[in-house]
């Protein structure tokens, strides 16, 4: 392949991550799988990937991995910052601990990660950024607020690091999925019910949580190749877009937020949880 590129992609052992990191190899980039739980990621080493236990929580794991990866290849030209979970829940309910983790996993890991790969990007005088952010991070949902808070975060902080490092040869990439079939929807529904229980938004939180599960059981939504499409893209293209919006429902999802009033849009947000819909 004539433009083969070193690529770290967090996240890979599910999901978008795993999908990602597998079409990233078959283009026929070097591509290193990082994430928790290793074992899920063996069947990629079969297709050339290389694997790293990280936990974008965990500044040793983060740094060690990094720097296993410029020993081995002497240089990074992409970083797929993908790792990202839901706790959804009321603002009231939320353990503020369980808040400041999500933060750490969605925001902090990934700006460290930022931090970390940058010094080698700027040597080589070229380097791609793509972050995986959401619509969750242009419109805000019902009992999502510290994802909403996390995925803004994503934004902006990638929006401010693409004006700082244009000037060395590295460019920053949103891309934007919708809700997409992944462990993700059952993974925020379990919090979000969690969360709820016992309290005075029990009976919302409940049905909105089953009115999740329900929709990504029903393979309603877009599977996770679409993102890995917009993914390569920001990957390969010579001029990426800024941001890659993806998947079933999320342009007219924003599409709404910018035109509805907001109280017109917390209305149709507020319906979730009036949703009989699984159990
Ligand atoms: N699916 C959707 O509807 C959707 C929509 C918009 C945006 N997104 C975003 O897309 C990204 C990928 O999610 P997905 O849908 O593919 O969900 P997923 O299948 O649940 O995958 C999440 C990945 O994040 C990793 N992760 C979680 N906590 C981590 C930690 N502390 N350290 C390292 N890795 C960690 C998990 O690996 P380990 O647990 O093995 O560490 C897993 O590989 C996330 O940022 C998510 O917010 C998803």
């Amino acid at each position: 392949m004539k433009d083969k590129k070193v690529i770290l992609v967090t996240g890979a052992s599910s999901g978008i991550g795993y999908d990602t990191a597998l079409a990233l190899a078959e283009h026929g980039h070097r591509v290193y799988a990082a994430a928790r739980r290793v074992e899920l990621m063996e069947p990629l080493r079969a297709k050339g990937v290389e694997v790293m236990r990280m936990d974008v929580t965990d500044e040793a794991s983060m740094s060690e991995g990094v720097n296993q990866l410029l020993q081995a290849e002497g240089r990074i030209d992409v970083l797929v910052n993908n790792a990202g979970y839901g706790y959804f829940g009321a603002v009231e309910n939320v353990p503020m601990d369980e808040a400041r983790r999500q933060l750490e996993v969605n925001v902090f890991g990934l700006a460290r990660l930022c931090q970390l790969v940058l010094p080698a990007m700027r040597r080589q005088g070229s380097g791609r950024i793509v972050n995986t952010s959401s619509i969750a991070g242009r419109a805000v949902f019902y009992m999502g607020a510290w994802y909403n808070v996390t995925k803004y975060a994503v934004e902006a902080l990638s929006d401010a690091l693409r004006m700082e490092t244009r000037p060395f040869g590295i460019d920053v990439v949103l891309v934007e999925p919708g809700p997409i079939r992944t462990d993700w929807g059952l993974i925020a529904a379990r919090h979000l019910k969690e969360s709820s229980a016992d309290t005075a938004y029990e009976e919302q939180g409940t049905r909105w949580a089953n009115a999740m599960r329900w929709a990504y059981e029903a393979k309603f939504f877009s599977g996770p190749s679409v993102i890995t499409r917009a993914i390569c893209r920001a990957v390969e293209s010579r001029h990426p877009r800024t941001r890659y919006c993806r998947g079933r429902g999320a342009h007219l999802t924003l599409v709404l937020h910018a035109l509805l009033p907001t109280r017109w849009w917390d209305a149709v947000m507020r319906l979730g949880g009036r949703l009989r819909l699984g159990s």
